[in-house]
């Protein structure tokens, strides 16, 4: 099936799907039923790693493109670059974005040092975010916990919740439904503000995978059926 064919379906563009996580969760949001489009800060990365995924998959499921192009033609864009790109990225697509939701997965690590919890500037890199589209821009935070090992076999069942923060609860409700179509629960875990919590869990997840010798650690949260 090509995108075209997949016209009517939702478009959802990961910036930086070419990387590790972005391409695990495009691949299953594209086998989830949307349309996919990888972004790149170059348009052949973006279609060499596109037609790779393609590959994998058994079918014409992704297009590549450049970044802003890709922001351009979708209805929601996930931001998926390392903390030291979130804000160049952001500024590079800012006008693109307006009306549109933002789901930021970023954790802002601060290398060498990943397993430490390192609060950035504004708090947060979803807040920071949300500062830098401004209000026309539903931004949501969510898929920070869950690690690219889990990610990137589309047949491997994912054994972890998904929290998902954001102050419109619309948009977080289109989020919950992305974490399902990738194999996964999404919880609504509150405010923007909450992100806060959600990004400083993954060094402790990280912490956690070294101390026990595993690949990824992930979180579940108990009483809600
Ligand atoms: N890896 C995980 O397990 C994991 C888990 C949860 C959350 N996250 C978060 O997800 C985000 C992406 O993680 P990742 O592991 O996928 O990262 P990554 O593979 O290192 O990078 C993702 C993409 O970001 C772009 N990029 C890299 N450096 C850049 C720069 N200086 N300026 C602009 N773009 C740049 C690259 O795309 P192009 O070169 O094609 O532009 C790259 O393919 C991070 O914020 C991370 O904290 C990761």
């Amino acid at each position: 099936m090509t995108t075209t064919d997949r016209g009517s379906l939702m478009v959802v563009a990961v910036l930086g799907g070419t990387g590790k996580e972005g391409s695990g969760l495009a691949m299953r949001w594209a086998l989830g039923g949307y349309q996919v489009i990888i972004g790149s800060r170059d348009a052949q990365r973006a279609a060499d790693r596109a037609a790779e995924m393609n590959k994998q998959l058994g079918g014409d499921y992704l297009v590549g493109k450049e970044n802003p192009a890709a922001a351009a033609e979708a209805d929601i864009v996930v931001l998926s670059v390392p903390y030291s790109a979130h804000k160049s990225t952001l500024e590079s697509v800012k006008d693109l974005l307006q009306g549109k939701i933002l789901v930021d997965i970023t954790v802002p690590l601060k290398p060498p040092k990943v397993r430490r919890v390192h609060v950035p500037e504004g708090k947060a890199a979803a807040l920071e975010a949300q500062t830098l589209v401004g209000d026309g821009v539903r931004v949501v935070a969510a898929f920070q916990n869950v690690s690219y090992e889990q990610l990137n076999k589309p047949e491997h069942k994912i054994d972890c919740d998904v929290l998902i923060c954001g102050d419109d609860p619309a948009a977080r409700e289109e989020v919950i439904k992305m974490a399902q179509a990738a194999g996964m629960r999404g919880i609504h875990a509150g405010p923007l503000d909450n992100a806060v919590a959600i990004e400083a869990l993954t060094p402790v997840l990280l912490f956690i995978n070294h101390k026990y010798s595993i690949a990824a650690s992930g979180i579940r949260i108990t009483g809600v059926q």
